[in-house]
């Protein structure tokens, strides 16, 4: 069933939006698949997924399944086939793909030895998949996120080149940049990396 439900956020709509995603998952092609029927239909697709893990510590052990994000995102990239969508914006991460030599020694070491592995590894997935897809792709990487105001958005090319070990972005900044890569063309086909 498509929903819009306005007042998402508030008290009783939180659980409502709850309940509802609950009956659907981007693991069945078949519910990313209803989602992009009837009209108008959608004319971007931008996942900010993450793999959910035992607790809110981003060092927690993953509880997704495995390969999760590169499992729902070949889903949309079918789904978007079938309706003839041109456009996915995917927020990654620095570090995946070719970012990864452009990490701060610490944060190679904590991709490498803790279950942050998982995700990472999970996005590695997710960069080819949608590199070879053929659709219009947009693979942002921002590196730690905070929870700040918008500010402005710092490129720093597909790979991080000079990123810096202290970078960060806020979620919000990154929202903005999102719904930019959707209406722009001026990210097509790349792998920004992106900081505050
Ligand atoms: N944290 C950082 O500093 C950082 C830095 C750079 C990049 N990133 C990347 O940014 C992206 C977004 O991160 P975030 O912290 O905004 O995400 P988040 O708050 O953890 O949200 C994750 C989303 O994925 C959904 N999800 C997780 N497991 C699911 C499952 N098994 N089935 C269906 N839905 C599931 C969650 O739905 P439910 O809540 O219903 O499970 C939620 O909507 C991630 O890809 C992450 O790798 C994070």
């Amino acid at each position: 069933m498509r929903l819009v439900v306005l007042g998402g956020n508030g008290r009783t709509g939180v659980h409502l939006v709850d309940r509802a995603l609950a009956r659907g998952t981007p693991r069945k092609l078949e519910d990313v698949s209803k989602a992009f029927s009837g009209s108008p239909k959608p004319e971007a697709v931008i996942v900010t997924l993450n793999p959910s893990r035992l607790s809110d510590s981003p060092f927690s052990r993953p509880a997704a399944p495995p390969r999760f994000l590169a499992h729902s995102v070949a889903n949309a990239i079918t789904a978007m086939r079938q309706h003839d969508v041109k456009k996915l914006v995917v927020m990654q991460a620095m570090g995946v793909g070719d970012s990864r030599p452009h990490m701060s020694f610490w944060m190679r070491w904590v991709r490498r030895w803790t279950y942050m592995k998982h995700s990472y590894d999970d996005h590695d997935l997710v960069d080819e998949i949608v590199k070879f897809s053929g659709v219009s792709y947009v693979l942002a990487r921002p590196p730690w996120l905070t929870d700040g105001k918008v500010g402005p958005v710092r490129t720093f090319g597909n790979t991080g080149k000079g990123v810096g070990n202290l970078a960060t972005i806020s979620r919000r900044s990154v929202t903005e940049f999102l719904l930019d890569a959707c209406e722009k063309s001026d990210w097509d086909c790349s792998t920004p990396v992106i900081a505050s």
